[in-house]
């Protein structure tokens, strides 16, 4: 059986005050819900007073980007031995706001990758096709080769740490979801690529989440289907008791 993860990546909101108020409020609505892991991926900023605040709860810490280098000139970065030090242990890799603004490719993905599992963390891939790719019949291609240039040199070992988040780009702030089918199916191209390059046990065993406008709403819906083992949840993650009852569906 695989684990349900669900996931909030607060992107930039909230400051460490906010983040304290936040996680001390949401872990009595949480608590005991444990048919799923809770995480909260966090501003680099933030993550003392959320790990402080996550202490004695069932929620768990996550940073939004790591370097794949351990150390050096590297300005403005963070290393995954600072986030391990720190009390991280998830950590969110590949945004599609990652590719799109900063930069972010297939092979710095993958670098970022071996540097998070190779420093014991838990990594959260994320890959997913833009509106344009879609129209043009390239989701199955695209997610397949997002996910096995990412999973590149990572051991049929590591992939026990390793969480990859199907999140089509068209849906991700946007209010437009993608159907609980085409969550699925796109979660199944991921499955499939895993399985294509570690075998069928180990793609059964990983977890992959939908993410994209999944809310209070239609979280129920989506983590129903066979492939969707979870969600990474933007804007909903921000509000305590959207992100509680995003819980609730996933221990239903
Ligand atoms: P929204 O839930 O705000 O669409 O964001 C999804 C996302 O990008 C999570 O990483």
């Amino acid at each position: 059986m695989r684990k349900t993860v669900i996931a909030g990546n607060w992107k930039m909101n909230m400051t460490p005050a906010k983040t304290a108020e936040f996680i001390k409020a949401l872990a009595p609505m949480v608590a005991g819900k444990d048919k799923c892991d809770i995480v909260l991926c966090v501003p680099a900023i933030d993550i003392p007073a959320a790990v402080e605040a996550a202490k004695g709860t069932n929620i768990k810490i996550g940073a939004e980007n790591v370097h794949f280098k351990a150390s050096g000139a590297y300005t403005g970065e963070i290393s995954a031995e600072m986030l391990t030090e720190a009390g991280v242990e998830y950590v969110v890799i590949g945004h599609s706001e990652r590719r799109q603004y900063f930069a972010e490719t297939d092979q710095t993905v993958n670098l970022r990758t071996l540097a998070a599992l190779n420093a014991g963390l838990k990594a959260i891939v994320c890959v997913g096709e833009t509106l344009e790719q879609r129209e043009l019949g390239y989701t199955e291609t695209l997610l397949k080769f997002q996910t096995k240039m990412a999973l590149t040199n990572v051991t049929a070992e590591q992939m026990k740490n390793v969480i990859i988040a199907y999140e089509p780009v068209w849906a991700i702030g946007t209010g437009v979801t993608a159907t609980a089918d085409q969550a699925d199916e796109g979660n199944g191209y991921v499955r499939a690529a895993v399985a294509e390059m570690f075998g069928a046990e180990v793609a059964e065993a990983t977890t992959v989440q939908y993410g994209g406008s999944m809310n209070d709403g239609n979280a129920a819906e989506l983590l129903a289907k066979v492939n969707v083992d979870g969600g990474l949840i933007g804007g909903a993650s921000l509000k305590t008791d959207k992100f509680t009852a995003i819980v609730d569906a996933a221990n239903a």
